[in-house]
């Protein structure tokens, strides 16, 4: 009657597992014994640690008498996680990073942590501009493997025709040339991509892109690799898709990454005046690329100050030690001003289409980002991100231009591509007016 029960069940589960599980049950029940026979002939049930496995599920399970289906459907999950990610690390990721150094003590190693280490077998690709804070991608040290690194001085991008036509400096800090650095430094990541490709005769088979000033609360999930799809976060949308973050095959990411030079297709196909977010749905729209959104543990960690409350096209500012998935909404550490069902009347006020997030069921906590960074900001962020990542931070303080050459050195000596100044300079434009 049912050739593979094991596959069904899974197909069964995967649809119904969101919605409720009892009615499942009556579903299971006649399926149960075929099942149970099965599955005690295959592998074991372990799951995975690094998904919160070790520390939530498991110990729960462990401890806490639950329903057995309940169990049953979580175990098949865990199965179909595993299996997931065991293909993924027999897959080539390449890891985007892309961005200024500004805060990287303090997200630096939650990237390292939560997604570097998570697939060991990616390779990093870092994209990032000259500035008193780079003596900071030291830390990046700690990847696991590094395939090129490229920090340069940044310089005025010349403006075309149709960059002035298609794009908009509104709500850009810098103008259209703002935007333009900044698809420079997407766009640059790509192009390390392809010429170290073209030097290993290989192509990747996902590129995650993500930014330098993410602060990442929990690992990159299994789930955000859709073949044929690109994966963005909901909510910060600004009329467009969020681009704090992408995942996908290469031809999808090739599409998302060229930011410069789609722009004049978007002009030909008659976008005009465009933010980043806009640009980056025409350009997606343009190419027949299907996205898709999934809710991802991080935010952007900002030294920006915005009025509290938020205004409809204002934003809001999570705090850091929020409860998550984030999706990339704007992050400090600070006191909580606001928290729980409060939250919503601060955002049931902000246009959904613009810089509203997720904030439902507790996943954000406010801050009043009207100031500066509130004094002992440190012991917030410290409590909030755990021993590893306080001590990391806690080091960036007190480095030392030669440990800051010396890591660079190290990181040097895994990078197949290397564009970047002198170590002893990047080290000493950040690190010598400190002593
Ligand atoms: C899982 O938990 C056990 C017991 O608490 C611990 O010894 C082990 O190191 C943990 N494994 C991981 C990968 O965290
Ligand atoms: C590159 O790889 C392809 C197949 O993977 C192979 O046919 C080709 O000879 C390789 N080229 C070089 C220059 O190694
Ligand atoms: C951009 O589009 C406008 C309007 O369609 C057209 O007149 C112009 O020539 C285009 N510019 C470029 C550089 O393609
Ligand atoms: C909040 O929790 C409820 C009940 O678990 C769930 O139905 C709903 O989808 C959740 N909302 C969000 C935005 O996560």
């Amino acid at each position: 009657m049912f050739k593979n029960p094991q596959k069904l069940v899974v197909q069964i589960t995967r649809k119904v597992m969101d919605l409720e599980w009892r009615l499942l049950l009556l579903l299971l029940l006649p399926l149960s014994l075929i099942v149970f026979v099965s599955l005690s002939t295959t592998s074991s049930l372990s799951s995975l640690s690094i998904f919160g496995g070790n520390s939530t599920r498991e110990n729960d399970a462990a401890s806490s008498p639950r329903h057995p289906y309940v169990n049953f459907v979580e175990s098949l999950k865990n199965r179909r996680d595993e299996k997931r990610k065991a293909e993924l690390d027999r897959s080539r990721i390449a890891v985007c990073l892309v961005g200024g150094a500004r805060r990287f003590e303090l997200t630096g190693e939650s990237i390292v942590e939560k997604i570097l280490k998570v697939y060991p077998s990616s390779d990093l690709f870092l994209h990032s501009p000259l500035d008193q804070n780079s003596y900071k991608l030291s830390i990046l040290k700690d990847a696991p493997r590094i395939a090129a690194v490229k920090i340069f001085k940044q310089e005025r991008v010349p403006e075309t025709e149709s960059q002035v036509r298609v794009l908009t400096a509104d709500n850009s800090p810098n103008g259209i040339q703002g935007l333009l650095q900044y698809f420079n430094l997407v766009e640059g990541c790509i192009t390390l991509i392809r010429s170290y490709q073209a030097q290993k005769n290989f192509t990747y088979d996902w590129i995650v892109r993500t930014r330098v000033d993410g602060y990442w609360s929990s690992p990159l999930s299994p789930d955000n690799f859709l073949k044929g799809q690109y994966v963005v976060p909901p909510g910060s949308s600004y009329g467009g898709l969020n681009d704090r973050f992408g995942a996908g095959d290469f031809d999808s990411s090739v599409v998302a990454l060229s930011r410069l030079s789609l722009i004049p297709e978007l002009n030909s196909s008659g976008f005009y005046q465009l933010n980043s977010e806009r640009a980056f749905k025409a350009q997606l729209t343009v190419r027949k690329i299907p996205y898709t959104f999934k809710r991802l543990p991080f935010c952007i960690v900002t030294d920006r100050r915005y009025d509290y409350p938020p205004a409809r096209f204002g934003v809001p500012v999570a705090a850091l030690s929020s409860h998550g998935p984030l999706s990339g909404a704007k992050c400090r550490p600070c006191t909580v001003v606001s928290s729980g069902p409060d939250v919503g009347n601060v955002m049931s006020k902000l246009d959904r289409g613009w810089s509203w997030t997720e904030w439902a069921n507790g996943t954000m906590d406010l801050c009043d980002a009207s100031g500066e960074w509130e004094t002992g900001w440190q012991r917030l962020f410290d409590r909030t991100a755990g021993k590893k990542l306080a001590a990391v931070r806690k080091r960036a303080e007190v480095l030392k231009v030669k440990e800051c050459v010396a890591n660079f050195e190290d990181m040097r000596r895994r990078s197949a591509i290397w564009e970047a100044p002198p170590p002893l300079n990047i080290c000493e434009l950040g690190l010598s007016t400190k002593s």
